[in-house]
């Protein structure tokens, strides 16, 4: 499979400005060249263009609506027509609104192909809000519930068909922050949640196997989508907003390790990378990094241990 790098330098999904460099943080940090260490061939498409960050409150429960739904569609257009092309697109954000065109794009994609579309979603947060739940009005944190048919037509109408996923075919992974009503919603619409006590408990391993297991069962491509925010803000200070207890490296490594054995993700999103934050774009070298597992980098064979006979 060749891979299609597709930037979107925006930010208007988010309060603070700075998610639109990352793209070019995870250029500079070698995204391309370490995938085609691994033997792939890369394509960096470049980025999109779309409205600039007009920085207004929010009216009528969402910030910058409009601006949102240009970009939208332009991400929407690019992501299909990479992977109906046959290549694997991963889409460089940006703020984690800008997910709602690339799920668009595989959702559309899966349906012609008549194969079942699955998400994992990897994330501090639900980002399950709608304008009734939201306390900030920001739309990166409402792209699953727009994925999953709850948001405002304009937004919905960027799907092929409402919803795009069925919130029960979305696994999220790494979530310890979602807001009071936001989670009535996320509980009513039956989205599939592995929050930090859960991985406490259960460990990334058995985290993982369960969902990769009911993946298998559906026979279900997979839509990956990435928020760095996900990581611990030791590891990961480049992200707008940290919330402390995130998943370690090792975590992080094996999640991705194991999604790659699956053998089924067919998109990737790697999200919410504001360089004005980070170190020395040490946020935007550990996602590239975490993306390479994800791509097939193995330490060894898995469970091989080496010993001679
Ligand atoms: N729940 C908060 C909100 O709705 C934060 C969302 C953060 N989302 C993100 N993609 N970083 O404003
Ligand atoms: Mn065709
Ligand atoms: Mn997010
Ligand atoms: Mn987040």
């Amino acid at each position: 499979k060749n891979i299609s790098l597709i930037g979107v330098p925006s930010d208007i999904g988010a309060s603070d400005r700075g998610a639109c460099m990352g793209p070019e943080a995870l250029r500079v940090a070698g995204l391309a060249e370490e995938l085609m260490d691994l033997g792939f061939a890369v394509k960096d498409t470049g980025n999109l263009y779309g409205p600039k960050n007009p920085e207004n409150p929010p009216e009528n429960g969402y910030r910058h609506l409009k601006e949102n739904v240009i970009w939208s569609k332009n991400i929407q257009e690019a992501v299909f027509s990479e992977i109906h092309d046959g290549n694997l697109p991963i889409t460089l954000g940006g703020d984690h609104a800008m997910s709602i065109g690339s799920i668009a794009a595989i959702a559309r994609h899966c349906a012609d192909q008549k194969k079942k579309l699955c998400v994992i979603w990897i994330d501090a947060h639900a980002d399950f809000n709608t304008c009734d739940t939201s306390p900030s009005g920001n739309i990166h944190g409402m792209p699953v519930a727009v994925a999953a048919g709850y948001g405002p037509k304009e937004l919905l109408a960027i799907g092929h068909k409402v919803p795009m996923v069925d919130a029960p075919d979305i696994y999220q992974v790494g979530i310890r922050s979602v807001d009071k009503h936001e989670k009535e919603l996320v509980v009513e619409a039956g989205v599939v949640v592995y929050d930090m006590r859960c991985i406490d408990e259960i460990g990334m391993r058995e985290t993982m196997h369960q969902i990769l297991k009911e993946v298998e069962e559906k026979d279900a491509c997979l839509h990956v989508s990435f928020d760095v925010d996900s990581l611990d803000p030791t590891i990961a200070p480049g992200v707008a907003t940290t919330i402390p207890g995130g998943l370690t490296y090792r975590e992080a490594q094996l999640c991705m390790e194991m999604i790659h054995d699956s053998g089924r993700m067919i998109s990737l999103d790697i999200m919410e990378i504001n360089p004005a934050l980070d170190k020395q774009n040490g946020t935007a070298k550990l996602a590239v990094d975490l993306t390479t597992s994800l791509f097939g980098r193995q330490i060894f064979q898995p469970n091989r241990h080496n010993r001679k006979k």
